[in-house]
């Protein structure tokens, strides 16, 4: 017998009755792991605090970096040892996510001990697919994309929540030459309108406060879905031109005033959304941050992530990104001109290929021009199947480290002073959850538990309160009273008891079970 058909001899009832999701990547892979998980409670399986106490571990991998996928693959190593040594109790295990859609089949090479791979498409596929490794059969594939063109899905989340992630669109169309996402995401489709707002209607029934609008590309969203319903604004323009969806086609900011203006979202507090590319960023949405007084949706948080990743025309171009850095700026310039509290946020790439020292440079400056209050920054790495990838890699190792370092410590300063400036305001929060550090005492109130929540700007804050409520999902108004680089520190100020929209909530749960790894 070899050693994989000895790991399959397992016994149903001696498995336990439970599921174990590692997450890594991107929102969107947190989003399918919520989906994921929420197919299991529907299996009756319970949540496993550890791998090892689970009896199907599930693993929802990142392909976007090397290193996101020696992660993923390293758990899996780590999970052999669990399966080889569980005896008739050997969990079932999978492999899904953006990892699954790429790697497929090979998967099984290196770790035979794995029974299944699924893709991004397959996940509502996964009680079929446990239900024939259930009945013996090993190393199912569920890679396929789904072919037709409609999107069709209804949000799924674990229990009572105040956030949920609400995906709108899936895969994108740009193919940015570095990037892997295309190939593991494959093409943009996007929901309808109306069945997004009955999808968020029902979620804010459930007492959900806050959705953030996910796809690769929001800004794409509606492309090919008739505006049958006569949704404002009909078309989009910005500095490069007409963008985004054809006149006639359902689009982005017709969504985001759609969800404002529905009456069955009075409870909804923010919008937020993420991710979108500068080629289709539209004038139209920019007018959704003005105040409501000016035309503006009141409820959409004020926050932006718009991922420019270089300061340099030259690394733009190469990266087929379609823009240039001066229309970028010129877009961030009218948005804070109309709407200075918006809290921006970009992803940048450092050490693509030939970015020279003045290339990087660039980049440096565009922290400086934007002033954002946060960064994700990460060192090229090499996709294989992308274009970029025929490029040399030709930005040392060492080089690339050393900009990513330096570009990360500018930000920091820029952080810093970006937050202190917020010291002394009181600020709305919604609070997420207690913070994992115990330890801060705030003036005036007496050590008590620390909770941390978030601005409509998007940054955090942690304050303490000497009582047991349950803050969970709370809205609370909050005066800064000192900062760090990467979080605000406050008090409560409205607190003569909750306000009377904050009464009759529900008990919001804790976030369901899964490791989320960067
Ligand atoms: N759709 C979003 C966008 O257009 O920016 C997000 C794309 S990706 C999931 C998140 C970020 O990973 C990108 O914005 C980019 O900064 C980074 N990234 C993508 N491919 C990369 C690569 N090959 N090497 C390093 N970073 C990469
Ligand atoms: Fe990747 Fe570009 Fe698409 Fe973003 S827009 S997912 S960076 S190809
Ligand atoms: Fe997200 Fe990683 Fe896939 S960033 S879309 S999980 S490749």
């Amino acid at each position: 017998m070899s050693s994989s058909e000895n790991l399959s001899a397992s016994n149903p009832s001696t498995r336990p009755n439970t599921y174990f999701i590692k997450t890594f990547g991107c929102q969107m892979n947190v989003a399918d792991s919520e989906r994921m998980a929420s197919l299991m409670a529907d299996k009756g399986l319970k949540p496993a605090k550890s791998a090892e106490d689970a009896g199907v571990i599930l693993i929802n991998g990142c392909t976007v970096r090397e290193k996101a996928v020696h992660k993923a693959l390293s758990v899996l190593g780590q999970y052999r040892h669990r399966v080889e040594h569980a005896g008739g109790a050997k969990p079932i295990v999978g492999i899904g996510g953006c990892v699954g859609q790429l790697e497929k089949d090979e998967l099984f090479r290196s770790s035979p001990f794995i029974d299944f791979v699924f893709g991004t498409d397959a996940i509502d596929s996964l009680p079929e697919i446990l239900h024939r490794v259930e009945h013996g059969e090993r190393h199912v594939v569920y890679t396929d994309f789904d072919k037709s063109m409609d999107y069709s899905t209804e949000t799924k989340v674990l229990g009572t929540k105040a956030q949920a992630f609400v995906n709108i669109m899936k895969g994108c169309d740009k193919y940015c030459t570095y990037c892997i996402v295309p190939y593991t995401r494959g093409k943009e489709k996007s929901r309808t309108i109306r069945e997004v707002l009955d999808d968020v209607a029902g979620l804010v029934a459930r007492g959900v406060r806050e959705v953030t609008l996910l796809g690769q590309n929001v800004n794409s969203f509606g492309k090919g879905n008739p505006n049958s319903e006569g949704f404002e604004p009909r078309e989009l323009h910005n500095i490069i031109g007409k963008v985004g969806p054809r006149d006639g086609e359902e689009n982005f900011p017709q969504l985001i005033r759609a969800i404002d203006q529905d009456p069955r979202m009075a409870s909804l507090k923010r919008i937020r959304f993420t991710s979108s590319h500068p080629l289709d960023f539209s004038d139209e949405l920019i007018e959704c941050y003005q105040p409501a007084s000016n035309g503006g949706v009141e409820r959409l948080a004020a926050h932006l992530h718009l991922p420019v990743q270089s300061g340099s025309n030259r690394v733009l171009q190469k990266m087929g990104r379609h823009h240039k850095i001066e229309q970028y700026v010129a877009q961030m310039n009218r948005l804070k001109e109309i709407n200075p509290d918006v809290g921006i946020s970009t992803d940048l790439i450092v050490g693509f290929p030939t970015e020279t020292e003045e290339d990087f440079q660039e980049t440096m400056k565009l922290l400086d021009d934007v002033g954002y209050d946060n960064i994700y920054a990460f060192a090229y790495s090499p996709r294989p199947g992308t274009r970029a990838s025929k490029l040399p890699d030709d930005v040392p190792g060492d080089v690339k480290l050393d900009r990513l370092n330096r570009l990360l410590k500018r930000q920091l300063e820029i952080s810093e002073q970006r937050y202190a400036a917020r010291v002394g305001k009181t600020l709305e929060v919604l609070v997420e959850g207690e913070a994992k550090k115990q330890t801060m005492v705030t003036k005036g109130t007496a050590q008590g538990r620390v909770w941390t929540a978030r601005t409509s700007c998007n940054r955090i804050v942690n304050f303490a309160e000497d009582s047991n409520r349950n803050l969970i999902g709370r809205l609370l108004q909050v005066k800064i009273t000192s900062s760090t680089a990467l979080s605000l520190r406050g008090e409560i100020v409205k607190d003569a008891g909750l306000a009377e929209s904050e009464k009759n909530l529900p008990v919001y749960d804790p976030l369901f079970s899964s490791e989320i790894v960067g």
